[in-house]
């Protein structure tokens, strides 16, 4: 990835131990000549959303695979990530309410079932620079978001190992990331009906290989169709409890109030309620904001996903929402996976054009011409907007 940033004193102030760690001599590039190009071994043409910790978004662009490609795939680091990781030494311990509590290696985890789940994973956060009034917090564009192929145990496998009391109410889950000075560490937790679903896997390989470091090397879990914060990478411990996580992540972290609020109003903890499942939502990868087109036949194309929901519809506005014409969707799908869609258009005359997408799923739920506005900016889901002219 080789990106322009700003000079490389900046760089140096604003980077992470990781990240720099990250970064050889080899592929801190350009940086002599006080423009400070960065390349991040394994991945290629993101943007740079954060530095200190490094997080990377998906230019929409690159939106056309049903697969996402790792060079592609976006990266939401809350922390440092570990240093390298010895596969070797690596153990998952597993405990709290259950009967016997176990602690496993890779070795042990290659011996259980591999379940395999095709997974749009989005942060919370995506499209958070859209809303108005803006909120704190990265300030995602639209590609906090991509599809994988993950693969790896079922989480409920480990857990009947380790024999699940009744007790159990919620599964907590802990990184190795490095948790610098006062941050609080990245724990958050999931209910054990979630937990117990034979889709939530702890998955050691992402698109057929090995994890990458920055997607959780050795083992991550992944809770397909829910907010990717209940996703932890690294994973290092398991713990069943009888009631959910607590600490920042999950509270004040990730919640949605239970009712809209106004910018500004005070919202108390128990009128709101943690993220879940991602909304229905389309995205628009061609052509791209502020295209010149030439006259003739065009191709208006994206992704559209549902989170625990299936697509059932992708219809396409070509003349600023007045009329909308159904997209073909594309025959690669999944449970909890995006759709490829496109729609062929000739445009009738030289001009500006606005073009949106909205998506429907199998719960009924429309994309809406506006999000609902938010404190913290999470799951905004607003019908993707392109403007392009047509010169002829
Ligand atoms: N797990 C740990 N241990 N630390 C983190 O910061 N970020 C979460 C989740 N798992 C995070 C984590 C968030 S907010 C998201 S959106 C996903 O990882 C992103 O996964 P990716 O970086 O593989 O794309």
């Amino acid at each position: 990835m080789e990106i322009e940033m700003g000079s490389r004193r900046e760089f140096l102030r604003t980077a992470s131990a990781g990240a720099l760690a990250a970064l050889t001599s080899k592929t801190l590039l350009g940086a002599a000549a006080g423009q400070a190009t960065i390349s991040v071994p394994g991945k290629e043409g993101l943007i740079v959303r954060s530095y200190r910790f490094l997080d990377l978004e998906t230019p929409v662009e690159y939106m056309t695979d049903w697969i996402t490609p790792i060079p592609h795939f976006f990266v939401r680091n809350h922390m440092f990530e570990p240093a390298e990781i010895d596969a070797k030494e690596w153990t998952l311990g597993i405990g709290g309410e259950v009967d016997k509590p176990l602690s496993l290696t890779l070795a042990d985890l290659a011996k259980i079932p591999v379940y395999s789940v095709t997974n749009t994973l989005e942060c919370a956060g995506n499209g958070r620079s859209q809303q108005s009034p803006r909120v704190p917090g990265i300030q995602w564009g639209k590609g906090a978001v991509g599809n994988a192929r993950f693969s790896g145990p079922s989480l409920k496998s480990l857990l009947e190992k380790a024999g699940v009391k009744d007790t159990a109410k919620h599964v907590v889950f802990r990184g190795s990331d490095v948790v610098p000075g006062k941050v609080p560490p990245f724990i958050r937790s999931i209910p054990i009906e979630k937990a117990m679903d034979v889709d939530t896997l702890v998955a050691t390989h992402m698109n057929g290989a090995a994890l990458t470091p920055h997607h959780g090397y050795p083992a991550r879990v992944i809770t397909p169709g829910w907010a990717g914060a209940a996703s932890c990478k690294w994973l290092t411990q398991i713990t069943v409890q009888d009631k959910p996580a607590d600490g920042n992540f999950m509270l004040p972290g990730y919640r949605m109030p239970n009712q809209p609020v106004k910018p500004g109003e005070a919202v108390k903890p128990e009128d709101t309620h943690s993220v879940t499942g991602l909304a229905v939502k389309s995205l628009i990868a061609g052509p791209i904001d502020g295209a010149k087109l030439k006259p003739g036949s065009q191709v208006v194309r994206g992704v559209a996903w549902a989170g625990e929901a299936d697509i059932t519809r992708v219809e396409v506005s070509t003349d600023g929402g007045a009329s909308w014409n159904l997209a073909q969707l594309g025959k690669d799908q999944a449970k909890y996976a995006w759709r490829l869609w496109s729609y062929p258009w000739k445009p009738a005359r030289s001009g500006d054009y606005t073009i949106l997408s909205r998506a429907t799923d199998s719960q009924g739920r429309v994309q809406p011409d506006a999000a609902v506005w938010n404190p913290s900016g999470y799951f905004y889901d607003a019908c993707d907007q392109v403007k392009v002219y047509v010169q002829a």
